[in-house]
């Protein structure tokens, strides 16, 4: 077997089941991810110039190996030229409010908008901004690579770097918002702010429309990468309505230090927790749920896995070295590390109910979102 591969097989995981899962109720409601918010977001983003699905790879050789009948990867590297999936839900957003403001007879130019991100969702708000002619001020922890910032102030926007973790950035940006009267565009939502985070859920429905055309139907199981759940339900929302109550197994996909989704659910309730040490996978370092995000994910999600970062080299390097290279950045690991430490555990594929007509999605979330990283840790100049 590949190096790389049988480095990912000894990565120790946890995996719980969810005792709320109960498909049949499915929160489809208006207020929620419903199918006109839904339908609206997919037209206005397909209508933006420069869009095309983003490519669903066949892993064949993957699929061969754990015994099933398809693995597949939906690929975010290439979306909107911003190296992940966050360019469909930030900048989204923002144009959005926009149109709100011109709308009411207002110009974009007197918007502010104002985030706290690890990288991708704060690029995706930069850039959304750019386009629509608004400002934006972006708040980073003290973890986000100098890479991740530049990329923002590529756009523009202003970027500002707070001691501290994800959480901290977020009070900061709360802070100053509330002090200058700037519109927050979070990917996450909490009591008395949800629409904004709808919109930016609204966008990642996006992907899912697209692999549902790509696959044929919706897959038996899929490995969705967390931070605050926002891509996991705009994933299943679409899947939802494609399947109804004979959804497959959705299977939320942590890391061992931050795995607030795997509290939550286990509890039963959303349940924060405190960042002490930050994954590599900078994307799903986040230490709550998104409320809007828990209420799709709490009827829906089957089980949650948790892993370390162990597998994440080896399998960039994978990704990078097979034959049809794959630019896969540290999150985009997560799905398949857990797939075959999971495999290599008999007991745990059996509880996934795992079997040979099995199709199995994983999403690729981003690409090389941070190059020097990706550089090195693949091995390329
Ligand atoms: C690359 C990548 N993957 C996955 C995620 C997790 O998405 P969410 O926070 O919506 O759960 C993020 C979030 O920033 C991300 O940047």
């Amino acid at each position: 077997m590949d190096a790389n591969l049988s480095a990912a097989l000894a990565a120790p995981f946890t995996l719980d089941v969810n005792p709320g899962h109960k498909a049949s109720s499915f929160p489809n409601r208006a207020g929620s991810l419903d199918s006109a918010v839904m339908a609206r977001a997919q037209a206005v983003i397909g209508g933006w110039s420069g869009y095309a699905p983003t490519p669903l790879h066949e892993l064949p050789e993957i699929a061969d190996y754990l015994g099933v009948a398809r693995v597949v990867y939906k690929d975010e590297s290439a979306r909107f030229g911003l190296g992940s999936f966050k360019a469909l839900g930030g900048a989204y957003a923002v144009a959005a409010l926009a149109r709100q403001i011109e709308a009411d007879g207002g110009s974009a130019t007197d918007l502010t908008v104002t985030t706290a991100t690890d990288g991708n969702h704060g690029r995706s708000v930069a850039w959304g901004a750019s386009r629509a002619g608004c400002a934006a001020k972006i708040y980073i922890h003290a973890h986000v690579s100098k890479a991740r910032e530049d990329a923002m102030a590529a756009f523009g926007a202003e970027v500002i770097r707070i001691n501290g973790n994800y959480e901290a950035s977020l009070a900061a940006c709360k802070e100053d918002a509330a002090a200058h009267g700037w519109q927050i565009v979070s990917d996450t939502s909490w009591e008395g702010y949800h629409e904004v985070p709808l919109t930016v859920m609204a966008g990642y429905t996006v992907m899912s429309a697209e692999i549902l055309a790509q696959i044929g139907a919706a897959p038996s199981h899929a490995m969705l990468p967390v931070g605050v759940g926002g891509l996991a339900a705009g994933i299943v929302a679409p899947l939802w309505q494609a399947a109804g109550s004979s959804l497959g197994h959705m299977i939320a996909v942590e890391s061992h230090m931050s795995a607030c989704m795997r509290d939550s659910l286990v509890a039963g309730n959303p349940t924060p927790l405190d960042i002490t040490e930050e994954t590599l996978m900078a994307g799903l370092s986040c230490g709550e749920v998104s409320d809007l995000a828990w209420d799709i994910l709490k009827p829906t999600v089957s089980h949650c896995v948790t892993i370390g970062d162990e597998a994440v080299a080896p399998l960039m390097r994978w990704f990078h070295h097979r034959t049809n290279s794959i630019e896969a950045g540290e999150c985009s690991t997560s799905g398949l590390a857990a797939l075959l430490a999971m495999h290599a555990d008999g007991a745990a594929w059996e509880q996934l109910e795992m079997m040979s007509d099995s199709v199995i999605l994983l999403v690729g979330t981003e690409g090389a979102t941070d190059p020097d990283f990706y550089r090195l840790t693949v091995g390329v100049d």
